[in-house]
């Protein structure tokens, strides 16, 4: 198979406000769906006739490559966001520069996820480096993602996220999240993304 499961980047028993067993589901089912799926279209591209394709069956399943391979990926950056640990004074400042502080920035990210809260989708931060600064993006789905930019943090909206803790009550979701951020997590991968 030529995608294979990260490990579970956070200890799911240590993220307050959130289960052990929704964090399992989420990664088992969710994450390792997204990654069999994109196996099988994988496997199903390689055996394409490109010559002879109809042109849905090639849209169709290049859509679906994109799907699922955005999909796993924003997964293992949302599990890499939990588990609380404090940022460098390197995203300290850029999060000054870019939103004015740390509160301002997560006020933002958070009414972003709220804002989701019964839909679907992701709240990303990510470092553009056309602009060389720090965004918050909105994504409806996998596939939305500001061009040249990486999430160095994503927050999952989809209801498969908090639903077996939280039924409807997303914004408790959001605010448990909020109080486990891998900050450090965070930190480093902007300080590689920035070449620090
Ligand atoms: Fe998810």
């Amino acid at each position: 198979m030529p995608y294979a499961m990260k490990p579970l980047a956070c200890d799911p028993a240590a993220i307050d406000g959130m289960s052990e067993r929704i964090i399992v589901s989420h990664y088992e089912n969710n994450y390792g769906g997204a990654v069999k799926r994109l196996n099988a279209i994988t496997q199903q591209l390689a055996e394409l006739d490109w010559a002879t394709a109809p042109v849905f069956v090639v849209n169709g399943l290049k859509r679906e490559e994109l799907v699922a391979s955005n999909s796993m990926i924003l997964h293992e950056l949302f599990f890499e966001s939990l588990g609380a640990s404090a940022a460098s004074a390197d995203l300290l400042a850029q999060l000054e520069q870019d939103f004015g502080g740390m509160d301002a920035w997560s006020a933002q990210f958070a009414a972003m996820g709220r804002a989701l809260g019964g839909g679907s989708g992701w709240v990303l931060l990510a470092w553009s480096q056309r602009d060389r600064k720090l965004i918050n993006t909105w994504a409806s789905d996998h596939t939305c993602n500001l061009a040249g930019a990486t999430p160095i943090l994503a927050l999952d909206m989809y209801e498969h996220s908090y639903h077996m803790d939280f039924g409807a009550a997303a914004a408790k979701y959001v605010d448990a999240f909020m109080n486990n951020l891998n900050l450090a997590g965070a930190s480093a991968k902007l300080a590689q993304l920035k070449g620090l």
